[in-house]
């Protein structure tokens, strides 16, 4: 089989640039470990920028997000006693949106049949080749069992953390960051109406708790834990204790409604960034190539202005003929990456509990600031809303 461009992972990522292509006309074809429900069912992130919510209703991809998604206009900033909101349409003029990635996703795949894009799913053994040359191909066995290979003008590597495309690359030239913290999240998703009407981020010396939602009658909490967690640990009387008290109960009246647990599972975290993101005719985009914690929300939207870049870059390349994007995409999405990374990082360090006594005083300083300031009320809220997608 022939593509122009051979995607590899039915992520955000990979369903979102098949889309851009094709409305430029562009060719392309998914190749997906697992299989579609999987894909779809997977609960992650749940905040989309302004800049994302706009790329996806330019792509014709807005009717349900127009109805279904919440729009908010800030986060709540919280440690014991205090609750002070942070202005994000204020500040920036931007607000952000509340819009599941399950729904998303739903919303790309749906898309993508309509389109009727071709795509295997349950593809095993996925391995790329040549990508120095100028034939590159991708081999798997697919849902079958039958040994297939797409042959394409560029392969785009979609496929994540733990996908094959980025070790595709080779190591000569190749760095890498990262940082693994000592904890992790536990998320858990329940059947029972948001007890706040915009995000609550709550610092506590129990450790961090987040309060996000779905819907009007599902929300969605994070509970700072241990990396070695076991989530069975965690009943649910344990998990609504935790959460009253990180998020407050009781502060000026504020209660936490609660409901039936209809999810939990724990979260590791971690930031990681490859360099360069293209090899040849081999591009990485979104989590392939670089790994945010979710503390500032920045995951998918991350992935998705890869995605932008890129889809102009090989529409240059593969339609009209020029390089000069493509050359380019690795270097202007870094820039964006690593603005994010800072972001997400620092996020991290003000809201967990690690370190000492004196790392606390520290951070509730950090919290004071954010909320006295403009200047630091405006520098959070810029970057949680989200930068052009070419900073
Ligand atoms: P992915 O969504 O990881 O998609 C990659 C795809 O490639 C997957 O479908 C995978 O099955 C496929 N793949 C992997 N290996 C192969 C292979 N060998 N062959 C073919 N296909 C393969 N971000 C936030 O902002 N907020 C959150 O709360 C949040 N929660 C998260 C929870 C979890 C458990 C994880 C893993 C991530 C979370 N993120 C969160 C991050 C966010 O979901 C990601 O940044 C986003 O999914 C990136 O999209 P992607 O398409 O690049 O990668
Ligand atoms: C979520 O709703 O899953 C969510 C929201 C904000 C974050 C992380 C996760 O910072």
């Amino acid at each position: 089989m022939r593509t122009q461009v051979a995607i590899i992972g039915s992520g955000p990522a990979g369903l979102l640039l098949s889309h851009l292509l094709y409305l430029e006309g562009i060719e392309s074809v998914i190749v997906e470990r697992r299989d579609a429900d999987h894909v779809k069912s997977r609960i992650r992130a749940g905040i989309l920028e302004s800049g994302t919510v706009g790329l996806l209703k330019e792509a014709g991809l807005g009717e349900r997000l127009n109805e279904e998604a919440l729009e908010h206009r800030g986060i709540y900033l919280q440690w014991p006693g205090e609750r002070h909101h942070v202005d994000f349409v204020r500040h920036t003029g931007r607000p952000v949106w509340v819009y599941g990635q399950t729904e998303l996703t739903a919303d790309l795949m749906a898309a993508r049949e309509h389109a009727e894009r071709v795509a295997f799913y349950e593809a095993d053994d996925v391995a790329l080749h040549d990508i120095e040359g100028s034939h590159p191909h991708v081999t798997f066995r697919d849902s079958q069992g039958v040994r297939r290979c797409v042959d394409a003008d560029v392969i785009a590597g979609c496929d994540g953390f733990h996908g094959p495309s980025r070790a595709a690359m080779p190591a000569t030239g190749r760095r890498t960051w990262g940082r693994t913290y000592p904890f992790a999240w536990l998320g858990v998703l329940a059947a029972v109406a948001p007890s706040t009407d915009e995000l609550i981020y709550a610092w506590h010396p129990d450790g961090f708790a987040l309060h996000s939602m779905r819907s009007p009658r599902v929300s969605r909490f994070y509970l700072q834990v241990s990396p070695d967690e076991d989530g069975d640990e965690w009943r649910d009387d344990r998990i609504w204790e935790a959460l009253a008290t990180r998020l407050g109960e009781g502060h000026r009246g504020w209660r936490l409604r609660t409901g039936p647990i209809t999810e939990k599972s724990v979260l590791p975290m971690r930031s990681f960034v490859t360099t360069p993101m293209r090899h040849g005719r081999l591009f990485l985009a979104g989590d392939a190539a670089h790994i945010v914690p979710p503390a500032g929300a920045k995951g998918l939207n991350l992935a998705v202005a890869d995605v932008a870049l890129l889809s102009r870059a090989l529409v240059a390349w593969l339609r009209d003929g020029s390089e000069e994007l493509a050359s380019a995409y690795s270097d202007t999405a870094l820039r964006r990456v690593w603005r994010c990374t800072h972001f997400s990082w620092w996020m991290t360090t003000m809201l967990h509990r690690h370190g000492d006594d004196f790392d606390a005083q520290l951070q509730l300083a950090q919290l004071h600031r954010v909320v006295a300031s403009e200047a630091a009320a405006r520098e959070l809220a810029e970057n949680y809303a989200g930068l052009p997608i070419e900073v």
